[in-house]
Protein backbone atom coordinates (compact mmCIF):
# COMPACT_ATOMS: atom_id res chain seq x y z
CA UNK A 1 0.00 0.00 0.00
CA UNK A 2 1.33 3.22 -0.55
CA UNK A 3 0.44 6.95 -0.74
CA UNK A 4 0.20 9.21 -3.64
CA UNK A 5 1.80 12.43 -2.82
CA UNK A 6 0.48 15.36 -4.66
CA UNK A 7 1.98 15.29 -7.72
CA UNK A 8 1.07 11.72 -8.20
CA UNK A 9 -2.29 12.71 -7.65
CA UNK A 10 -2.50 15.45 -9.81
CA UNK A 11 -1.31 12.36 -12.68
CA UNK A 12 -4.37 10.39 -11.42
CA UNK A 13 -6.86 13.36 -11.66
CA UNK A 14 -5.49 13.84 -15.61
CA UNK A 15 -5.61 10.33 -16.36
CA UNK A 16 -9.61 10.00 -14.64
CA UNK A 17 -10.23 13.37 -16.35
CA UNK A 18 -9.57 12.13 -20.30
CA UNK A 19 -10.58 8.54 -19.35
CA UNK A 20 -13.57 9.89 -18.21
CA UNK A 21 -14.22 12.24 -21.21
CA UNK A 22 -13.56 9.66 -23.44
CA UNK A 23 -15.47 7.07 -22.34
CA UNK A 24 -18.77 9.20 -22.24
CA UNK A 25 -18.27 10.09 -25.52
CA UNK A 26 -18.26 6.86 -26.83
CA UNK A 27 -21.42 6.51 -24.78
CA UNK A 28 -20.33 4.38 -21.57
CA UNK A 29 -21.52 5.60 -18.33
CA UNK A 30 -20.36 5.20 -14.94
CA UNK A 31 -21.39 2.92 -12.33
CA UNK A 32 -19.76 2.71 -8.88
CA UNK A 33 -19.15 -0.49 -6.95
CA UNK A 34 -19.11 -1.53 -3.44
CA UNK A 35 -15.17 -2.05 -2.69
CA UNK A 36 -15.81 -6.00 -1.20
CA UNK A 37 -18.15 -8.44 -2.54
CA UNK A 38 -19.19 -12.17 -1.57
CA UNK A 39 -15.76 -14.22 -1.61
CA UNK A 40 -18.09 -16.97 -3.74
CA UNK A 41 -18.62 -14.14 -6.78
CA UNK A 42 -14.42 -14.48 -7.32
CA UNK A 43 -14.39 -18.11 -7.14
CA UNK A 44 -17.20 -18.47 -9.65
CA UNK A 45 -15.81 -16.26 -12.04
CA UNK A 46 -12.29 -15.26 -11.83
CA UNK A 47 -11.64 -19.33 -10.95
CA UNK A 48 -11.22 -20.59 -8.36
CA UNK A 49 -7.74 -22.37 -9.24
CA UNK A 50 -6.32 -19.04 -10.62
CA UNK A 51 -3.35 -17.13 -8.68
CA UNK A 52 -5.67 -14.35 -7.84
CA UNK A 53 -8.27 -16.36 -6.08
CA UNK A 54 -6.02 -18.77 -4.50
CA UNK A 55 -3.37 -16.33 -3.05
CA UNK A 56 -3.93 -13.20 -3.93
CA UNK A 57 -7.47 -12.34 -2.50
CA UNK A 58 -7.88 -10.00 0.67
CA UNK A 59 -10.83 -11.53 2.35
CA UNK A 60 -12.68 -9.76 5.72
CA UNK A 61 -14.23 -10.95 8.61
CA UNK A 62 -14.99 -9.07 12.10
CA UNK A 63 -13.74 -10.29 15.14
CA UNK A 64 -16.72 -12.43 16.02
CA UNK A 65 -16.36 -14.46 12.95
CA UNK A 66 -13.93 -16.82 12.43
CA UNK A 67 -11.26 -16.32 9.36
CA UNK A 68 -12.40 -19.81 7.82
CA UNK A 69 -15.89 -18.20 7.69
CA UNK A 70 -15.06 -14.99 5.65
CA UNK A 71 -17.58 -14.24 3.36
CA UNK A 72 -16.71 -11.08 1.84
CA UNK A 73 -13.50 -10.34 0.03
CA UNK A 74 -12.04 -6.51 -1.02
CA UNK A 75 -12.41 -6.56 -4.67
CA UNK A 76 -9.16 -7.80 -6.65
CA UNK A 77 -10.74 -6.60 -9.98
CA UNK A 78 -13.75 -4.59 -11.30
CA UNK A 79 -14.94 -6.93 -14.04
CA UNK A 80 -17.17 -9.42 -11.49
CA UNK A 81 -18.81 -6.66 -9.79
CA UNK A 82 -19.80 -4.85 -12.44
CA UNK A 83 -21.29 -7.96 -14.40
CA UNK A 84 -22.96 -8.96 -11.04
CA UNK A 85 -24.09 -5.59 -10.61
CA UNK A 86 -25.80 -5.76 -14.14
CA UNK A 87 -27.75 -8.78 -13.70
CA UNK A 88 -28.89 -8.08 -10.01
CA UNK A 89 -30.68 -4.65 -11.46
CA UNK A 90 -31.54 -6.19 -14.89
CA UNK A 91 -29.61 -4.32 -17.44
CA UNK A 92 -27.84 -7.37 -19.37
CA UNK A 93 -30.90 -7.97 -21.15
CA UNK A 94 -31.23 -4.11 -22.79
CA UNK A 95 -27.13 -4.07 -22.74
CA UNK A 96 -25.32 -1.60 -21.44
CA UNK A 97 -21.83 -0.12 -21.57
CA UNK A 98 -20.54 0.82 -18.72
CA UNK A 99 -17.13 2.39 -17.10
CA UNK A 100 -15.64 2.31 -13.46
CA UNK A 101 -12.83 2.72 -11.18
CA UNK A 102 -11.51 2.25 -8.13
CA UNK A 103 -8.95 0.96 -5.79
CA UNK A 104 -8.61 -3.14 -6.17
CA UNK A 105 -6.20 -5.14 -3.74
CA UNK A 106 -4.47 -8.38 -4.64
CA UNK A 107 -1.86 -9.83 -1.95
CA UNK A 108 1.17 -9.67 -4.74
CA UNK A 109 4.62 -9.57 -3.74
CA UNK A 110 5.53 -5.64 -3.99
CA UNK A 111 7.69 -4.76 -6.95
CA UNK A 112 7.88 -2.20 -9.81
CA UNK A 113 4.54 -1.66 -11.08
CA UNK A 114 2.64 -4.36 -8.90
CA UNK A 115 0.82 -3.06 -5.39
CA UNK A 116 -1.33 -4.81 -3.05
CA UNK A 117 -3.62 -1.23 -3.49
CA UNK A 118 -3.45 -0.49 -6.90
CA UNK A 119 -6.41 1.34 -9.18
CA UNK A 120 -7.79 0.45 -12.35
CA UNK A 121 -10.12 2.29 -14.84
CA UNK A 122 -12.04 -0.09 -16.48
CA UNK A 123 -15.61 -0.25 -19.27
CA UNK A 124 -17.84 -3.68 -19.59
CA UNK A 125 -20.08 -3.66 -22.79
CA UNK A 126 -22.69 -6.06 -21.50
CA UNK A 127 -25.38 -8.13 -23.23
CA UNK A 128 -23.80 -6.55 -26.69
CA UNK A 129 -21.49 -8.46 -28.38
CA UNK A 130 -19.52 -9.00 -31.89
CA UNK A 131 -16.70 -8.43 -33.95
CA UNK A 132 -17.42 -4.37 -33.72
CA UNK A 133 -17.95 -4.01 -30.08
CA UNK A 134 -14.77 -5.39 -29.41
CA UNK A 135 -12.97 -2.90 -32.02
CA UNK A 136 -14.89 -0.48 -30.16
CA UNK A 137 -13.32 -1.60 -26.98
CA UNK A 138 -9.86 -1.23 -29.12
CA UNK A 139 -10.22 1.53 -30.60
CA UNK A 140 -11.34 3.44 -27.06
CA UNK A 141 -7.91 2.65 -25.59
CA UNK A 142 -5.95 3.48 -28.25
CA UNK A 143 -8.15 6.77 -28.54
CA UNK A 144 -7.10 6.98 -24.78
CA UNK A 145 -3.26 6.48 -25.64
CA UNK A 146 -3.15 8.72 -27.99
CA UNK A 147 -5.17 11.78 -25.69
CA UNK A 148 -2.62 11.00 -22.95
CA UNK A 149 0.43 11.12 -25.27
CA UNK A 150 1.26 7.28 -24.80
CA UNK A 151 0.83 6.14 -27.93
CA UNK A 152 4.39 5.52 -28.37
CA UNK A 153 5.14 3.39 -25.52
CA UNK A 154 2.46 0.79 -25.25
CA UNK A 155 2.01 -2.16 -28.08
CA UNK A 156 -1.24 -3.77 -28.50
CA UNK A 157 -1.05 -7.62 -28.75
CA UNK A 158 -4.11 -9.53 -29.06
CA UNK A 159 -5.33 -13.64 -29.46
CA UNK A 160 -8.28 -15.63 -29.37
CA UNK A 161 -8.90 -18.67 -26.66
CA UNK A 162 -11.19 -19.50 -29.67
CA UNK A 163 -14.79 -21.19 -28.44
CA UNK A 164 -15.33 -23.27 -25.48
CA UNK A 165 -15.18 -26.63 -27.33
CA UNK A 166 -12.07 -25.85 -29.12
CA UNK A 167 -10.83 -24.92 -25.70
CA UNK A 168 -11.53 -27.45 -24.50
CA UNK A 169 -9.99 -29.54 -27.24
CA UNK A 170 -6.83 -27.98 -26.87
CA UNK A 171 -6.43 -28.10 -23.37
CA UNK A 172 -6.93 -32.25 -23.73
CA UNK A 173 -4.08 -32.38 -26.48
CA UNK A 174 -1.80 -29.70 -24.43
CA UNK A 175 -2.03 -32.14 -21.24
CA UNK A 176 -1.49 -34.96 -23.36
CA UNK A 177 1.35 -33.70 -25.02
CA UNK A 178 3.23 -32.21 -21.82
CA UNK A 179 2.26 -35.09 -19.47
CA UNK A 180 5.51 -37.34 -20.69
CA UNK A 181 7.65 -33.91 -20.26
CA UNK A 182 6.09 -33.25 -16.91
CA UNK A 183 9.45 -33.19 -15.51
CA UNK A 184 10.21 -30.34 -17.70
CA UNK A 185 8.31 -27.98 -16.39
CA UNK A 186 8.28 -25.49 -13.61
CA UNK A 187 7.07 -25.93 -10.18
CA UNK A 188 4.05 -23.76 -11.02
CA UNK A 189 3.61 -25.44 -14.77
CA UNK A 190 3.06 -28.56 -13.24
CA UNK A 191 0.60 -27.74 -10.56
CA UNK A 192 -1.18 -25.99 -13.50
CA UNK A 193 -1.29 -29.20 -15.71
CA UNK A 194 -4.05 -30.59 -13.62
CA UNK A 195 -5.95 -27.47 -12.59
CA UNK A 196 -5.36 -24.36 -15.73
CA UNK A 197 -2.91 -26.42 -18.30
CA UNK A 198 -3.78 -23.14 -20.83
CA UNK A 199 -1.89 -20.99 -18.14
CA UNK A 200 1.29 -22.88 -18.84
CA UNK A 201 1.56 -21.16 -22.24
CA UNK A 202 2.07 -17.70 -20.10
CA UNK A 203 5.45 -19.17 -18.30
CA UNK A 204 8.16 -16.88 -18.52
CA UNK A 205 10.72 -20.21 -17.06
CA UNK A 206 13.18 -20.96 -20.32
CA UNK A 207 12.79 -24.78 -19.65
CA UNK A 208 9.49 -24.76 -19.70
CA UNK A 209 9.27 -22.06 -22.96
CA UNK A 210 11.97 -24.84 -24.17
CA UNK A 211 9.06 -28.07 -23.64
CA UNK A 212 6.29 -25.77 -25.12
CA UNK A 213 7.92 -25.58 -28.29
CA UNK A 214 6.48 -28.58 -30.13
CA UNK A 215 3.43 -28.44 -28.56
CA UNK A 216 0.39 -28.45 -30.31
CA UNK A 217 -0.99 -24.74 -31.18
CA UNK A 218 -4.26 -23.23 -29.94
CA UNK A 219 -4.60 -21.36 -33.01
CA UNK A 220 -5.19 -25.24 -34.88
CA UNK A 221 -8.02 -26.06 -32.99
CA UNK A 222 -10.25 -23.05 -33.52
CA UNK A 223 -13.58 -23.15 -35.72
CA UNK A 224 -14.77 -21.78 -38.22
CA UNK A 225 -16.10 -19.21 -36.36
CA UNK A 226 -13.48 -18.53 -34.12
CA UNK A 227 -11.48 -18.17 -37.13
CA UNK A 228 -13.47 -16.00 -39.34
CA UNK A 229 -14.19 -13.91 -36.36
CA UNK A 230 -10.59 -13.02 -35.34
CA UNK A 231 -9.67 -12.33 -39.08
CA UNK A 232 -12.82 -9.96 -39.34
CA UNK A 233 -11.06 -8.29 -36.19
CA UNK A 234 -7.92 -8.09 -37.34
CA UNK A 235 -9.14 -6.33 -40.78
CA UNK A 236 -11.44 -3.78 -38.44
CA UNK A 237 -7.81 -3.46 -37.12
CA UNK A 238 -6.47 -2.91 -40.10
CA UNK A 239 -8.77 -0.52 -41.52
CA UNK A 240 -8.53 1.53 -38.10
CA UNK A 241 -5.17 2.10 -38.74
CA UNK A 242 -4.53 0.31 -35.06
CA UNK A 243 -0.85 -1.62 -34.68
CA UNK A 244 -0.90 -5.19 -33.08
CA UNK A 245 0.65 -7.95 -32.64
CA UNK A 246 -0.85 -11.72 -32.52
CA UNK A 247 0.78 -13.03 -29.58
CA UNK A 248 0.00 -17.21 -29.42
CA UNK A 249 1.00 -17.13 -25.94
CA UNK A 250 -1.19 -14.48 -24.84
CA UNK A 251 -3.98 -16.40 -22.64
CA UNK A 252 -4.47 -14.12 -19.70
CA UNK A 253 -4.63 -14.90 -15.85
CA UNK A 254 -8.28 -14.69 -15.17
CA UNK A 255 -10.76 -17.98 -15.72
CA UNK A 256 -13.77 -16.25 -17.36
CA UNK A 257 -11.97 -15.24 -20.73
CA UNK A 258 -13.27 -16.98 -24.18
CA UNK A 259 -12.56 -15.80 -27.31
CA UNK A 260 -10.95 -12.48 -27.83
CA UNK A 261 -8.20 -11.83 -25.05
CA UNK A 262 -5.70 -8.76 -25.29
CA UNK A 263 -3.01 -6.07 -23.58
CA UNK A 264 -1.56 -3.33 -24.09
CA UNK A 265 2.06 -3.94 -22.92
CA UNK A 266 5.04 -1.08 -22.08
CA UNK A 267 8.28 -2.67 -24.20
CA UNK A 268 10.31 0.32 -22.57
CA UNK A 269 9.21 -1.68 -18.88
CA UNK A 270 11.69 -4.19 -18.36
CA UNK A 271 8.66 -6.31 -16.79
CA UNK A 272 6.77 -6.12 -19.59
CA UNK A 273 4.22 -5.67 -17.48
CA UNK A 274 0.70 -4.96 -19.04
CA UNK A 275 -0.42 -1.14 -18.84
CA UNK A 276 -4.14 -2.47 -20.09
CA UNK A 277 -5.59 -5.51 -20.50
CA UNK A 278 -8.94 -7.31 -21.48
CA UNK A 279 -11.19 -9.38 -23.62
CA UNK A 280 -14.41 -11.37 -24.06
CA UNK A 281 -15.82 -13.07 -21.30
CA UNK A 282 -19.74 -14.44 -23.09
CA UNK A 283 -20.06 -17.76 -20.87
CA UNK A 284 -20.03 -15.39 -17.32
CA UNK A 285 -23.94 -13.80 -16.74
CA UNK A 286 -24.72 -17.31 -17.11
CA UNK A 287 -22.34 -18.78 -14.78
CA UNK A 288 -23.33 -15.82 -12.49
CA UNK A 289 -26.98 -17.05 -12.65
CA UNK A 290 -27.99 -14.47 -15.11
CA UNK A 291 -29.10 -14.59 -18.68
CA UNK A 292 -26.97 -15.59 -21.48
CA UNK A 293 -25.51 -12.57 -22.95
CA UNK A 294 -22.41 -11.41 -24.30
CA UNK A 295 -19.91 -9.44 -22.82
CA UNK A 296 -16.37 -7.96 -23.24
CA UNK A 297 -14.05 -5.41 -21.45
CA UNK A 298 -10.87 -4.12 -20.30
CA UNK A 299 -9.19 -2.53 -17.16
CA UNK A 300 -6.43 -0.10 -17.18
CA UNK A 301 -3.65 0.00 -14.71
CA UNK A 302 -3.29 3.57 -13.89
CA UNK A 303 -0.11 2.94 -11.40
CA UNK A 304 1.71 1.75 -14.62
CA UNK A 305 0.10 4.59 -16.43
CA UNK A 306 0.76 7.20 -14.26
CA UNK A 307 4.07 5.84 -14.26
CA UNK A 308 4.41 6.05 -17.53
CA UNK A 309 2.87 9.61 -17.65
CA UNK A 310 5.09 10.75 -14.64
CA UNK A 311 8.12 10.81 -15.53
CA UNK A 312 7.52 13.54 -18.21
CA UNK A 313 4.92 15.13 -16.20
CA UNK A 314 6.84 15.83 -12.81
CA UNK A 315 9.28 17.71 -15.01
CA UNK A 316 7.37 20.19 -15.69
CA UNK A 317 6.31 22.87 -12.97
CA UNK A 318 3.77 23.46 -10.51
CA UNK A 319 1.34 24.88 -13.23
CA UNK A 320 2.36 22.08 -15.98
CA UNK A 321 -1.07 20.78 -15.65
CA UNK A 322 -3.18 23.13 -14.51
CA UNK A 323 -2.25 26.16 -16.43
CA UNK A 324 -0.17 28.61 -14.13
CA UNK A 325 -2.16 30.81 -12.06
CA UNK A 326 -3.79 34.10 -12.73
CA UNK A 327 -2.40 35.75 -10.39
CA UNK A 328 0.12 35.84 -7.28
CA UNK A 329 0.17 37.62 -4.26
CA UNK A 330 2.71 39.09 -1.86
CA UNK A 331 2.49 40.28 1.29
CA UNK A 332 5.26 41.93 3.74
CA UNK A 333 5.04 41.15 7.39
CA UNK A 334 4.07 44.52 8.30
CA UNK A 335 0.32 43.94 6.48
CA UNK A 336 -2.41 42.97 8.42
CA UNK A 337 -3.71 38.77 7.90
CA UNK A 338 -7.36 39.23 7.82
CA UNK A 339 -6.91 42.18 4.83
CA UNK A 340 -4.70 39.99 3.00
CA UNK A 341 -7.23 37.40 2.98
CA UNK A 342 -10.15 39.43 2.24
CA UNK A 343 -8.29 40.72 -0.17
CA UNK A 344 -7.20 37.38 -2.13
CA UNK A 345 -10.74 36.56 -1.82
CA UNK A 346 -12.47 39.23 -3.33
CA UNK A 347 -9.72 38.78 -6.48
CA UNK A 348 -10.49 35.04 -6.53
CA UNK A 349 -14.51 35.80 -7.25
CA UNK A 350 -13.14 37.59 -10.57
CA UNK A 351 -9.96 35.38 -11.43
CA UNK A 352 -9.95 32.16 -9.26
CA UNK A 353 -6.91 30.98 -9.62
CA UNK A 354 -5.61 33.58 -7.49
CA UNK A 355 -2.52 32.30 -5.16
CA UNK A 356 -1.25 33.83 -1.67
CA UNK A 357 2.25 32.85 -1.70
CA UNK A 358 2.62 32.75 2.16
CA UNK A 359 3.80 32.16 5.15
CA UNK A 360 4.06 36.06 5.30
CA UNK A 361 6.98 34.92 8.03
CA UNK A 362 8.77 34.08 5.22
CA UNK A 363 9.42 37.24 4.08
CA UNK A 364 9.15 39.30 0.76
CA UNK A 365 11.80 37.67 -0.66
CA UNK A 366 11.12 33.87 0.01
CA UNK A 367 7.46 34.52 -1.41
CA UNK A 368 8.50 36.30 -4.15
CA UNK A 369 10.69 33.25 -4.83
CA UNK A 370 7.70 30.83 -4.80
CA UNK A 371 5.36 33.17 -6.79
CA UNK A 372 7.83 33.32 -9.93
CA UNK A 373 8.51 29.55 -9.74
CA UNK A 374 4.63 29.09 -9.94
CA UNK A 375 4.78 30.84 -13.66
CA UNK A 376 2.30 33.52 -12.56
CA UNK A 377 2.59 36.48 -15.12
CA UNK A 378 2.43 38.73 -12.73
CA UNK A 379 2.59 38.99 -9.31
CA UNK A 380 0.43 41.63 -7.00
CA UNK A 381 2.33 42.91 -3.83
CA UNK A 382 0.26 44.48 -1.11
CA UNK A 383 1.25 47.02 1.34
CA UNK A 384 -0.30 48.80 3.75
CA UNK A 385 0.08 52.61 3.91
CA UNK A 386 0.53 54.55 7.20
CA UNK A 387 -2.62 56.52 6.29
CA UNK A 388 -4.50 53.03 6.47
CA UNK A 389 -5.06 52.97 2.81
CA UNK A 390 -3.51 49.63 0.83
CA UNK A 391 -1.57 50.08 -2.19
CA UNK A 392 -0.72 47.52 -4.57
CA UNK A 393 1.95 46.66 -7.03
CA UNK A 394 1.98 45.43 -9.86
CA UNK A 395 5.11 43.14 -10.66
CA UNK A 396 5.46 41.94 -13.87
CA UNK A 397 8.69 39.67 -15.06
CA UNK A 398 11.82 41.89 -14.47
CA UNK A 399 9.59 44.92 -14.27
CA UNK A 400 8.87 45.42 -10.54
CA UNK A 401 6.13 48.59 -11.19
CA UNK A 402 4.86 51.39 -9.37
CA UNK A 403 3.02 51.42 -6.46
CA UNK A 404 -0.56 52.40 -6.87
CA UNK A 405 -3.41 53.17 -4.24
CA UNK A 406 -6.43 51.27 -5.44
CA UNK A 407 -9.33 49.78 -3.46
CA UNK A 408 -9.30 45.82 -3.17
CA UNK A 409 -13.03 46.08 -5.29
CA UNK A 410 -11.49 48.29 -7.89
CA UNK A 411 -8.68 46.26 -8.57
CA UNK A 412 -9.68 43.10 -9.86
CA UNK A 413 -12.57 44.89 -12.64
CA UNK A 414 -9.39 47.16 -13.59
CA UNK A 415 -6.80 43.95 -14.20
CA UNK A 416 -9.56 42.37 -16.31
CA UNK A 417 -10.13 45.46 -18.29
CA UNK A 418 -6.32 45.92 -18.57
CA UNK A 419 -6.41 41.96 -19.61
CA UNK A 420 -4.30 41.13 -17.09
CA UNK A 421 -6.41 38.17 -15.68
CA UNK A 422 -9.44 36.95 -17.40
CA UNK A 423 -13.12 37.14 -15.52
CA UNK A 424 -14.19 34.00 -15.08
CA UNK A 425 -17.89 32.46 -13.44
CA UNK A 426 -15.87 29.23 -12.38
CA UNK A 427 -16.56 30.14 -9.00
CA UNK A 428 -19.90 30.89 -8.95
CA UNK A 429 -23.28 29.11 -7.40
CA UNK A 430 -23.56 25.81 -8.50
CA UNK A 431 -27.07 24.84 -6.78
CA UNK A 432 -29.16 27.27 -5.75
CA UNK A 433 -29.54 27.45 -1.60
CA UNK A 434 -31.23 24.36 0.16
CA UNK A 435 -34.09 25.96 2.83
CA UNK A 436 -33.07 25.98 5.99
CA UNK A 437 -34.29 22.95 7.71
P1 LIG B 1 -5.89 -7.86 -15.09
O1 LIG B 1 -4.97 -8.19 -16.22
O2 LIG B 1 -5.82 -8.71 -13.90
O3 LIG B 1 -7.37 -7.87 -15.69
O4 LIG B 1 -5.67 -6.36 -14.64
C1 LIG B 1 -5.81 -5.29 -15.56
C2 LIG B 1 -4.67 -4.30 -15.36
O5 LIG B 1 -4.61 -3.90 -13.99
C3 LIG B 1 -3.28 -4.89 -15.62
O6 LIG B 1 -2.97 -4.85 -17.00
C4 LIG B 1 -2.40 -3.96 -14.82
O7 LIG B 1 -2.10 -2.79 -15.55
C5 LIG B 1 -3.26 -3.62 -13.64
N1 LIG B 1 -2.87 -4.43 -12.46
C6 LIG B 1 -3.22 -5.69 -12.17
N2 LIG B 1 -2.66 -6.08 -11.00
C7 LIG B 1 -1.94 -5.03 -10.55
C8 LIG B 1 -1.13 -4.80 -9.39
N3 LIG B 1 -0.97 -5.71 -8.44
N4 LIG B 1 -0.52 -3.58 -9.25
C9 LIG B 1 -0.69 -2.62 -10.20
N5 LIG B 1 -1.45 -2.80 -11.31
C10 LIG B 1 -2.06 -3.98 -11.49
C11 LIG B 1 -8.46 -7.54 -14.96
O8 LIG B 1 -8.45 -7.11 -13.83
C12 LIG B 1 -9.75 -7.69 -15.74
N6 LIG B 1 -10.86 -7.39 -14.86
C13 LIG B 1 -9.73 -6.80 -16.96
C14 LIG B 1 -11.02 -6.88 -17.74
C15 LIG B 1 -12.02 -6.00 -17.73
N7 LIG B 1 -11.36 -7.88 -18.53
C16 LIG B 1 -12.55 -7.64 -19.02
N8 LIG B 1 -12.97 -6.53 -18.53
Amino acid sequence: MHDLLPDEARIRRLIEGVALETFEHYGYHEIRLPLAEQSELYARSIGAGTDIVEKEVYSLHSRSQRASSARLSLRPEGTAGCLRAAIQHGLVRSGVKLWYRGEMFRHERPQKGRFRQFEQIGVEVIGMGGVEIDAELLSLGCALWRRLGVANNVRLHINSLGSANARARYERALVKFLTPRVSELDAESQRRLQQNPLRILDSKDQATRLALRDAPKLDEYWEDGDKEEFAMLRSALDTMEIDYRVDPALVRGLDYYGGLVFEWLSPDDGAQNAVAAGGRYDALAAQLGGPNAPAAGFAVGVDRLSALLGARLSREPDSGMHGAPDAYIVVPGKMELSKVLAATETLRRHAPRVRFAGPIIAGDKAQMRRARHSGAPFVLSYEQRETGKAQWRLCERGNPGSWRDIEVAELAPLLCEQGRIRRTDSMRQVLPDNPPN
